[in-house]
């Protein structure tokens, strides 16, 4: 049994709520930033709802066995208000965000040995709240991949007896820079504002392997194994996706948010100037997508 706090209950935060509750060993804390009667996950098994202390101050946060920070990326220094009391008796923190950076995003306010980054691959969406219920829909198996460390292996077993496939891998940045691949080319649909059906273009999908083949070589000198057929790989991937399909970045920027920009493709511009490699097509779509964001 653990006290879990789960900071930010949006798409993912709401799913993990779902799946820490069905272990039926943990208790739960929601930390929250507005108001929240009621959580409800709608699983493939059916709708759960969720059973937690709701907190939406800070300040109100006392110390708990775990924290996962489950906001977006841009939203980390805000997030991180809350680890101060979570933390207070040194509990370790999950970070379950896109890009390859969690580590550095929260080493300004934790020592990075209570860190545990997490790559969750899972298809989830917040819906409009309906009768004061928040509802959040899964709409697919959730995946969550830890580096092989002594708290990434107590995190697998917070998911023991549920429906995730939580695993300690011991090459996690191959992990990380392969979902990295795939992130890479969604800012082209949030570019253009049509969903993932553009990507089957020939032209667009010829950016597309640029953008991916600049990663791969980032994500080798980072350490990761990525073979050179990997960027037509994650292509066909994108355009086996439903046409109509939208991302986050491209969710995002439609619904008037801040984008992950600088945590996906800001981070193999940055990562890839560190090395001396060129990576002029995701430098150009950061240059764009920042533009429309300060417009
Ligand atoms: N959704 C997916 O399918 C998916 C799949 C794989 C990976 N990811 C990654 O998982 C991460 C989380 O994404 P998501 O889709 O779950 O985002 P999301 O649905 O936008 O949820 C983020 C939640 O964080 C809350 N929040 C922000 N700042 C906060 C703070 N200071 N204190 C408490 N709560 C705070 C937001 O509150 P409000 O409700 O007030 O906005 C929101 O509920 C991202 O890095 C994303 O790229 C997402």
């Amino acid at each position: 049994m653990a006290k879990i706090a789960i900071v930010g209950a949006g798409a993912i935060g709401g799913v993990v709520a779902a799946l820490l509750q069905t272990a039926g060993r943990h208790e739960l804390v929601l930390c929250v930033r507005r108001p929240i009667r009621q959580l409800a996950v709608s699983q493939p098994e059916g709708e759960l709802r969720i059973d937690a202390t709701v907190l939406t101050r800070p300040e109100e946060a006392g110390p708990v066995d775990w924290v996962m920070i489950a906001t977006k990326a841009y939203d980390a220094e805000a997030a991180a208000r809350w680890l101060d009391g979570l933390c207070s008796a040194g509990a370790p923190v999950a970070i379950l965000q896109n890009g390859v950076e969690h580590r550095e995003r929260f080493a300004p306010y934790i020592a990075k040995d209570q860190i545990v980054p997490v790559i969750v691959d899972c298809p989830a969406e917040r819906m409009p709240s309906q009768d004061g219920v928040d509802r959040i829909a899964q709409r697919g198996p959730i995946s969550l991949k830890v580096p092989d460390s002594t708290h990434g292996r107590e995190f697998v077993a917070l998911f023991a007896g549920t429906a995730a496939d939580a695993a300690a891998v011991s090459d996690w940045t191959t992990v990380a820079w392969k979902k990295l691949c795939h992130n890479a080319v969604g800012a082209l649909p949030a570019l253009l504002l049509q969903p993932a059906g553009v990507l089957r273009g020939e032209a667009i999908g010829e950016v597309a392997l640029d953008m991916v083949r600049e990663c791969i070589a980032v994500g080798r000198a980072e350490g990761a194994v990525l073979s050179d057929s990997f960027a037509e790989e994650v292509l066909a991937a994108s355009r086996r996706s439903a046409p109509d399909s939208i991302n986050s970045l491209h969710a995002d920027r439609l619904a008037g948010r801040p984008m992950e920009t600088a945590a996906r493709n800001g981070a193999i511009v940055r990562k890839g100037r560190a090395h001396g490699i060129p990576t002029p097509a995701n430098a150009m779509a950061v240059a764009l997508l920042d533009a429309l964001t300060a417009k």
